[in-house]
This record gives C-alpha cells, structure tokens and sequence, in this order.
C-alpha cells in the first residue's frame, strides 16, 4: 500500500488527476471506475481543465461504483446527474460510453446483473474511490457480511444521515441503492482512495492500520497490490508514522 499526503484538497486532486491522465494516456481503451460525493469534485474539475489543455476522453470508458434506487438521470441527486454534471458534459466522453447503474429500473436485481456484465466487459484500469465516515465504500456499508458483486442495499442510518445535507428534508434520502461489490472493486488493476478533511481521518487510520473486517469495509483494500491512499494533512492527522511503518510513506514538504 501507498499513502501520499499533500497539504491541501487541490494538491490530492492534481495528483490524483496527473495519474488519470497518465492511465488514459497509456491504454488504448482506458477504463476508470469512478466515484461520486465532494471528495472526487475537486479531480473531476482538474480533469476538466486538463481536457481544455488537450487530453482526450474519446477512447475512455467509464463504470460508477453506485447509484441511489428510485432517482433517474434528471434528479439533480442522482449520482447519473452529478456525473454528467461534473465530468461527463465538461469532456469530451461520449455519453454511451459511460456507464451509472439505472436506479429507476423496474427489475433491480436484472440490473445488478447487466451492470456486472459491463464490468466484467470492460475489467478497470483505475478505480478512483472515496470512502464514507464509517468506512463504506461505494455503497459497501459495514456490517456482519459484505458482497462480492453488484447488488441492492440498505443505506446505513450513518450514511443516510451524512448524505442529508444534499437533499431538502431527510425523508427525501433514498434508502436503497445499487453498488458495485467489493470484488468488482479489488479487481481494478489500480486503486486510489482519496479522503480530505478532519471527518475522514478516524476512517482513513482504521481502513489503512486497522484489523481487516466486514465492519470497515475499506480496510479490506489492504489486499490490494497497488492501492495509494491519497489524503489531505487533516484526513492523514490521526495516522502515526510509527503504525505505518513498512508501508511506503510520503509526505509533501
Ligand atoms: C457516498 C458515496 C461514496 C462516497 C462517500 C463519501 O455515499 N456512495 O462513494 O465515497 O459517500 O462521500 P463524500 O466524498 O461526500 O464524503
């Protein structure tokens, strides 16, 4: 595993950006895995500007980890809609070309299953991923199990409760989604978490020192052969150097 800490949300976002371009750049068919929520705002806004400046989305192809059940592509809370909102209609990606689980289908578990034909179709070059304040990822949330593939699940109160600041009252919170599973997502030839601020950092020191466990989902990326935790100063400030000794380390100057 690697950790990379830089003193700010803008410096994780550039290098997480420079090593998108650089997968893009070097596979004739790239695959990314992408996420939703803030923490991937800032790289998405950097792969932008980086498209303005020249680099291609033509040949990219991309899969979302999840989607909220019962919000189409027109909900401005549909993770569809942030996607199209800040990467897809800024690049020059054919649309067809990305792929977001439908959460208005009528037969959710006929879409778990075409979703995990289009992953096994295109296996992920990359996988940006974020992680919740309670370890999820994607839409993994802790618990006695986890899955392998892709799949409906109840939203954890915790999550609900977090993602209520997006929504106008909490009840409008959906309380299912579809996500990918936590196989799908270790199968990615390359993993970056990214996590930035102060409300991350019990998380972050859990999933990176902490025992591997179904209760945090993230610490199962220890498995992993090439994972880089990417982390702000504050997301970092509860992990001790001493706990992470072995692992490849680096801290921006
Ligand atoms: C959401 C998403 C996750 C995301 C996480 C953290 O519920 N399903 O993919 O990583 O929560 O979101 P944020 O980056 O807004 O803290």
């Amino acid at each position: 595993m690697k950790i990379r800490i830089f003193k700010d949300v803008k410096a994780v976002a550039l290098y997480a950006a420079t090593i998108t371009e650089f997968v893009i750049e070097t596979n004739e068919i790239p695959i990314l895995g992408l996420a939703t929520g803030a923490t991937p705002v800032p790289l998405y806004q950097e792969l932008a500007r980086f498209h303005k400046g020249g680099l291609s989305f033509q040949h990219v192809r991309t899969i979302n980890l999840d989607e909220y059940v019962g919000l189409g592509s027109t909900h401005p809370q549909s993770y569809r809609y942030f996607m199209n909102e800040y990467l897809f209609h800024p690049v020059d990606i054919p649309l067809d070309q990305t792929f977001v689980p439908d959460g208005t289908a009528v037969d959710l578990a006929a879409e778990c299953c075409r979703y995990d034909d289009i992953i096994h179709r295109y296996p992920l070059d990359l996988q940006i991923l974020g992680i919740g304040k309670n370890g999820h990822v994607g839409f993994n949330e802790p618990g006695l199990s986890l899955q392998a593939q892709t799949h409906v699940v109840k939203l954890s109160q915790d999550t609900i409760l977090a993602n209520a600041k997006y929504f106008s009252e909490i009840r409008d919170v959906p309380t299912l989604a579809i996500t990918m599973g936590m196989q799908s997502i270790l199968q990615a030839k390359r993993i970056l978490l990214l996590a930035t601020g102060f409300d991350k950092a019990n998380a972050v020191v859990r999933a990176i020192t902490g025992e591997m466990s179904t209760n945090m989902p993230a610490s199962l990326l220890q498995l992993h052969q090439n994972v880089t935790f990417v982390l702000d100063e504050a997301a970092a400030s509860q992990l001790s150097f001493h706990e992470a000794t072995g692992m490849d380390v680096i801290k921006q100057a």
